[in-house]
């Protein structure tokens, strides 16, 4: 399932994240990449243990884990620290899938990649090209997102980023390894929730909202690891 997140930043955050990443060095973005994905991977990043990129890595997490949206969609085990890409013209990233294991910097903790995030830090005018293609069973998706919007999509796709022909595309990027493993569970759950969420809004005192928000709990005990 894609889940496109609106507003996950505010244009002042977004002001404020782009602003410290101009002070920021850029590395060449193969630098990090497996053997497969360098030979199609062409872009920048801060390197992961930059305190530039950890700062802001760290502001991100802040404010997701307070994100209810966030919360529910991906139901989040372990987080690996944002990291910040860059795209100039013609830089393109082909098609890849992403590791299934990422260590977080600096620990010795891993992270199973369920679920792989971008965060739009450029507002889609002030670039052209740069698109995300995600390849699912229903035909690629184009994601062009406002900057300060995020999209969630299953780990386990191929996916690659469109030649930029104008202009600059920054965006965080990172991945999650959630308590629900299965994407199909993971979205019923998501569907689940938000159905129990309209109901509480409009009829709360039903007493199937009371049985139905027990129905989402057991499945959960059922299906996640905490
Ligand atoms: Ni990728």
């Amino acid at each position: 399932m894609l889940i496109h997140i609106p507003k996950v930043l505010t244009l002042e955050q977004v002001a404020q994240i782009r602003a410290e990443l101009e002070k920021a060095d850029w590395a060449d973005g193969r630098n990090t990449a497996g053997y497969l994905a360098q030979r199609v991977k062409d872009n920048n990043q801060v390197p992961d243990a930059h305190p530039v990129g950890r700062k802001l890595g760290d502001m991100i997490l802040t404010i997701l884990e307070k994100h209810p949206t966030f919360t529910s969609a991906a139901l989040p085990l372990k987080v690996v620290p944002p990291l910040f890409n860059r795209y100039t013209e013609k830089q393109n990233y082909g098609r890849h899938v992403d590791g299934a294991i990422r260590p977080i910097f600096g620990t010795p903790h891993r992270v199973r990649t369920d679920l792989s995030a971008t965060l739009f830090l450029t507002a889609p005018e002030d670039y052209d090209g740069g698109e995300l293609v995600i390849e699912d069973t229903f035909g690629p998706g184009r994601i062009k997102l406002p900057a300060g919007d995020m999209v969630l999509y299953p780990g386990t796709s191929v996916h690659h980023v469109e030649p930029v022909t104008r202009g600059t595309r920054l965006a965080s990027f990172f991945w999650i390894q959630s308590m629900v493993r299965e994407d199909s569970q993971r979205t019923m759950l998501f569907d689940l929730d938000n159905a129990i969420q309209g109901l509480g809004r409009d009829v709360p005192d039903h007493p199937s909202v009371v049985k139905l928000a027990g129905l989402y709990h057991n499945l959960l005990r059922q299906w996640a690891d905490a």
